[in-house]
């Protein structure tokens, strides 16, 4: 902050009159009236402060000081104060205006006169007050916006307002009067010994009072006093709030600043100004779990960080939440799975599955999610946790990932995306360690987080458990510093999954922001700071990451309490996420829908479907309302990791098929025996076969055939559904489990529905699909394999040990997740990502490209008509993949937009869907590790039009032509 500012005008004014006759004159003089206040350009003057003082100098050029103690002469010019003579400390010196401390001390009437080359002016009364205040301000007029700073020595301006409530504020003025520590005249006050005002000035921020904190000697300067004050929280909004200092009564110039309700981060910076060292410290770490606080969590949940009463901080109550209330912690509505909600393709039914969750927890007193699963589990199908997962292309999965996010903390939960990075297999998740070049995962894996980042404001990440190129994920510098806070600007927290942390200053350093559950190294934190290993400038920046996370999703202004949950509400969401995610894979001979007049007989086979349906196990675990249903005991699954339980959600596909056919004979066959399964088939019109396949967080399939897990008595599903399909033709395959898996039965049967982990409405869902009473519209968001010879790792990369880290080579595949792969392959899969039937037909007609690349909104827009062409009104999901030029080096082709159209029969709808070059998504980009940026490769673009990403069922809408950029 400098101190003077110099009146440029005044001086300009003073200049003029001098042509007139300057050096005729023989004498210096000094204006009438002319000594001003040097900060509002007012008199009267107070002693101790900064003045300008008008008249003609007779001096040739300006003069300025150069160094403290001000000197008393500038140019031979001096101005002495009588009746005691002292001569005045100056800061500068022109022909017309001299700019001066008035010296400490003064008590009126006092004259001043001035002197040059011998010559001494006549003498001017001074108009002196005790005080006299004065606020700089930025132009020289004493009027409009005042030179006020916030805590950063950052102006306040339009660009950064004020935040009330939240900005503690550096007014600069000068006339405050008498100070203790008084310097000598022109000389700087001190760091050390402050000069305090002897009466603190009150402030007022449009008309409200405002704290003042200190206010004294601006330590370094002469003459200029400081203010540092609080903007009260009920200051008016405004980008001009009058601003006023009063010392003793007597009131400043008025000065405006622009004062808005505080940011986040405001609110953040502040809160830690008030804290101490060790209640920093306490939010950046768990206070759960077994290893060293080992204690029960308030509210249950996964994880707990107690908050600080005395600052109101609130407490972090922390739950797994990825498809529906997880952890235990009570009955909440148990959502089909995140990747059904993929399957939807419709970004805003995914919000809304994102508002059950967010609400569910809220009513449970919890108020951090730890959903937001994003892994590109398309990289291995077999992964337990891929229900979890919103499927293997990054621009779908970013997006789905970022409305369940939106949807959470738009009920003040905090959300996460997780886990960060590459923690694409569970078999040895703790030491896995993924090899992958910076193209590699930049174009995939990361870039779904990318999007979901971006488009989401998600206020958490969580850093996973494997290791990327050698270094543990919750110290990896290029990951989370470099990446993620640096080239993406993230603004909230990374937390660890659970005990993945590996040290306690690499991982402070590198950019973990919270140890969870517990403290194993972050309890040393204050110590490695202590020591010089950590600056606490990093210790306040995890603080700010994390209290920026609470106000930025509302967690001081909504604290807990505690609601019942409104479980047909949510119910309600659950069951149109299934009905739009479960997935038509076949339907011969238009075997579906059923028609309830004519069915006469059903037979209900295997996978408890008389009572219920399954769920995926795991954190994401939901215990359903009304609590697990009671199936048949026996039901053991090898592998099982010891802490997941089998959850069976209490919803029956029969209870509701009958209710759709109430004059069919419903009968249910447990699916254990095969010949007596096959004998209810052959006496039935109809069989539907209900597959299931339980997976979990903490365990990989061995393979992809239903078999590969068997219950303990000995069910081969492949068998059972090959029996019944040889008793009866009309068979439908309904699958409840989490992903991808091989059909050896397919040509056999009438029809197959993916349901996937259908939630508990999955009993009306899958009977309102298999009638018709619902279309089906659901695409599948990853491939399903023809067989695991199919996958860039036939078989999944084993640990040597639970300690030793090992490879897994994902240069394999690289950027080629999924689709890519096969089409970069040439393998045909056994259905294609964005696969999916419906009762009723589409054509797409007429497409045309329009290129905008000259834009100032670089783009493309792809017009086209969807027509309905069957019997049945219905949704397509209208694809757009592009095709790059050769020189790329990419997949065939990849997803860059689409949307979702319902059309009743016969209907035609004309759609345009653009795709910008400057998304976050980058349909057009390649990542150039040399340059360390994404690039655009000139040469021909296609674009590809349909309703899956096989070739078979594209179109080439157009092509676009892109010259060297
Ligand atoms: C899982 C996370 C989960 C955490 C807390 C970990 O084992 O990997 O996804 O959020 O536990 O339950």
């Amino acid at each position: 902050m400098s101190a003077i500012k110099v009146s440029t005008a005044a001086a300009g004014a003073c200049l003029m009159a001098s042509f007139s006759g300057a050096w005729a004159q023989s004498a210096p003089s000094i204006n009438s009236g002319g000594i001003v206040n040097a900060a509002s350009y007012t008199s009267p003057v107070a002693p101790g402060s900064i003045v300008a003082v008008y008249g003609d100098f007779l001096l040739g050029a300006p003069a300025g000081a150069s160094s403290v103690p001000l000197p008393t002469s500038l140019g031979g010019l001096s101005l002495a104060f009588g009746p005691y003579g002292i001569e005045a400390p100056l800061f500068y010196a022109s022909n017309g205006q001299v700019n001066l401390q008035l010296p400490w001390g003064l008590t009126g009437p006092v004259t001043l006169t001035a002197t040059i080359n011998g010559q001494v002016s006549a003498l001017q009364t001074v108009n002196l007050a005790q005080v006299a205040p004065g606020i700089f301000t930025v132009n020289s007029q004493g009027t409009g916006a005042g030179a006020i700073l916030d805590s950063n020595y950052n102006l306040i301006g339009a660009t950064n307002p004020a935040g009330a409530g939240a900005t503690d504020i550096l007014i600069y003025c000068t006339g405050l009067g008498p100070v203790s520590n008084t310097p000598a005249n022109g000389a700087a006050a001190s760091a050390t010994q402050l000069s305090t005002v002897a009466t603190m000035p009150t402030v007022t921020i449009g008309g409200v009072n405002a704290p003042v904190l200190w206010a004294g000697l601006a330590p370094g300067t002469v003459g200029e006093y400081q203010v540092n004050a609080m903007v009260p929280a009920n200051a008016p909004i405004g980008d001009a709030v009058q601003l006023i200092v009063y010392e003793n009564g007597v009131p400043s110039n008025t000065v405006t600043i622009n004062v808005q309700p505080p940011t986040p981060d405001q609110q953040a910076d502040y809160m830690i100004s008030q804290m101490t060292p060790s209640q920093e410290l306490q939010l950046v770490y768990g206070a759960g779990g077994p290893v060293t606080n080992d204690f029960a969590l308030p509210q249950g949940g996964a994880g707990y960080v107690p908050g600080i009463a005395s600052l109101g901080i609130p407490s972090l109550y922390l739950a797994d939440g990825s498809v529906g209330v997880g952890n235990g912690v009570g009955e909440a509505t148990a959502l089909p799975s995140s990747i059904a909600s993929a399957a939807t393709w419709d970004l805003n039914l995914a919000y809304q599955y994102g508002t059950v969750i967010g609400a569910e927890l809220r009513d449970y007193g919890m108020n951090a999610n730890l959903g937001g699963n994003i892994n590109l589990t398309g990289r291995e199908p077999r992964d337990g946790r891929t229900f979890e997962t919103k499927g293997e292309d990054p621009i779908l999965a970013g997006q789905i990932a970022a409305q369940h996010i939106s949807g959470v903390q738009s009920q003040h939960v905090i959300g996460c995306i997780k886990h960060f990075a590459l923690n694409d297999q569970e078999t040895g998740r703790t030491t896995a360690n993924a090899e992958i070049t910076s193209r590699g995962m930049i174009e995939s894996d990361l870039l779904a987080f990318e999007i979901g980042i971006a488009e989401s404001n998600v206020q958490s990440v969580m850093c996973a458990y494997n290791l990327v190129n050698g270094v543990y994920n919750c110290e990896n510098a290029q990951l989370l510093s470099g990446i993620l806070k640096g080239d993406w600007q993230f603004p909230g927290f990374v937390m660890s999954d659970w005990w993945a942390t590996h040290s306690t200053v690499n991982a402070a350093l590198n950019g973990l922001d919270q140890e969870q559950p517990d403290n194993q190294y972050f309890s040393t934190l204050g110590q490695a700071i202590a020591a010089g290993e950590v600056p606490q400038s990093r210790l306040d920046n995890m603080v700010h990451r994390i209290l920026r996370a609470m106000y930025a999703v509302g967690l001081f202004e909504y604290p807990e309490s505690l609601q019942p949950v409104n479980t047909s509400a949510d119910e309600a969401i659950a069951q149109s996420v299934e009905e739009q995610g479960a997935v038509l894979l076949k339907n011969a001979n238009n075997l579906l829908p059923l028609n309830a007049s004519t069915v006469k007989s059903i037979a209900i086979i295997g996978s408890n479907a008389n009572v219920a349906v399954l769920s995926g196990g795991g954190s994401a675990q939901v215990t359903p309302t009304g609590g697990p249903a009671s199936v048949p005991a026996g039901t053991v699954y090898p592998a099982t990791p010891g802490w997941a339980d089998v959850v069976w959600d209490p919803s029956s596909p029969m209870t509701a098929i009958q209710a759709m056919a109430p004059n069919a004979s419903v009968q249910f066959d447990p699916g254990t025996s095969n010949t007596t399964a096959a004998a209810l088939a052959a006496q039935s019109q109809v069989a539907v076969v209900f597959v299931s396949q339980w997976t979990s967080e903490g365990m990989d399939l061995p393979g992809l055939n239903l078999t590969d897990l068997t219950d303990s008595l000995g069910t081969d599903q492949d068998s059972l559904v090959a029996a019944v399909a040889a008793a009866n033709p009309n068979t439908i395959v309904v699958a409840e489990n989490g992903g991808p898996f091989v059909m050896p039965w397919l040509s056999s049967v009438g029809a197959v529905l993916e349901a996937w982990f259908p939630g508990q409405k999955g009993g009306p869902a899958i009977a309102n699909l298999l009638f018709g009473a619902v279309n089906p519209s659901g695409k599948l968001p990853l491939t399903f394999p023809a067989s695991v010879d199919q996958l860039p790792r036939p078989s999944i990369p084993q640990p040597p040990d639970s300690v030793t880290p090992f490879p897994v080579n994902y240069n394999i595949e690289g950027f080629n997740v999924g689709y890519k792969w096969y089409d970069s392959q040439g393998l045909t899969p056994l259905f294609p990502f964005g696969f999916g039937l419906s009762y009723t037909t589409f054509s797409f007609s007429n497409p045309s490209v329009v290129n905008n690349f000259s834009s100032s909104n670089p783009n493309f827009q792809v017009t086209f008509t969807l027509t309905n062409t069957g019997a049945a009104a219905g949704a397509e999901v209208a694809q757009v993949y592009l095709g790059l030029p050769a020189a790329a080096g990419e997949a065939p082709k990849r997803l860059v937009g689409w949307e979702k159209v319902t059309l009743n029969p016969g209907a035609s709808q004309q759609i345009t869907i653009e795709v910008d070059a400057n998304d976050v998504s980058e349909p057009f980009g390649v990542w150039n590790d040399t340059l360390g940026a994404w690039v655009i490769t000139p040469g021909t673009y296609t674009v590809y039009l349909g309703n899956s990403s096989s070739a078979t069922s594209l179109i080439t809408a157009g092509t676009l032509q892109l010259s060297p950029q």
